[in-house]
């Protein structure tokens, strides 16, 4: 919360991840770029563990960019056929662990089939209370803060809504993320220092990580390092 000085909470309530370089670990190895979202997708479970026993509430994972839907056909499909896999794989463990699944994104661009698993799932898990997954999925912050700034201006030519009354809070309650807290934590794998488009309101006063290992050998014990390094940082929230 801005203004206070916290030193500190042990562990952060939300993780947002960047999950990146999957296509130089497949490079390296010689193998189809899919082959390293393959991979990727085991690190997503065994994130999602880790997270879970550490008692993470939230975990955010950038999994498909509103940019990404411009990479060959062939490998959004295989994108779109791995988040199907992970999910129908994933639904009977995300009930045994009282996880909750959420999406963010531009979800109707997705393929039909696809989202409706994805919407069966969210339905199924909405009561689950031990943490929340959320997907983003076609998501791009800036196009989420132009539809925030969107709303908030029909309301206002519609006279329902007096511009002055436009704080930074009822601005992130027409974001996606409303009633999910600001990630506290940003982890960025394969060394790049970008963000990338993602959460770019929500992210103001996160503490990044950046990892250099890609995303597929990101496991257990890396998130457990940089969980590590985040205690290590003293946050300020712009105080002294
Ligand atoms: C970035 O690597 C990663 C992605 C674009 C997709 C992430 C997807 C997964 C980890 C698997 C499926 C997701 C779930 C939730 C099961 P890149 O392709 O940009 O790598 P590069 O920068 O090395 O080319």
């Amino acid at each position: 919360m801005p203004g206070t000085v916290t030193k500190f909470p042990a562990i952060p309530r939300h993780i947002a991840i960047i999950m990146d370089g999957n296509g130089r670990w497949a490079k390296e190895r010689g193998l189809p770029r899919r082959e390293g979202h393959r991979a990727g997708a085991e690190s997503v479970r065994e994130v999602m563990e880790a997270c879970k026993e550490l008692g993470v509430e939230y975990l955010t994972l950038f999994a498909f960019s509103s940019e990404n839907w411009s990479r060959p056909e062939s490998e959004v499909r295989a994108l779109m056929s791995l988040l199907e896999r992970f999910l129908r794989d994933k639904a009977k463990d995300l009930d045994q662990q009282n996880v909750r699944l959420l999406a963010i994104g531009q979800l109707d661009r997705l393929p039909p089939k696809t989202l409706a698993l994805l919407d069966s799932i969210i339905v199924r898990t909405a009561r689950h209370s031990a943490m929340t997954m959320v997907l983003a999925l076609s998501y791009g912050a800036r196009e989420e803060i132009v539809a925030a700034a969107r709303s908030i201006a029909a309301d206002a030519a519609a006279g329902l809504l007096d511009p002055d009354a436009v704080t930074a809070e009822l601005f992130a309650s027409r974001l996606q993320t409303t009633r999910i807290p600001d990630p506290d934590l940003l982890i960025r794998t394969s060394g790049e220092m970008r963000i990338s488009n993602f959460l770019l309101w929500q992210i103001s006063y996160a503490e990044i990580v950046i990892v250099k290992k890609n995303w597929p050998d990101f496991r257990q014990a890396d998130l457990f390092e940089a969980v590590r390094e985040y205690q290590h940082r003293h946050r300020r929230f712009g105080a002294l």
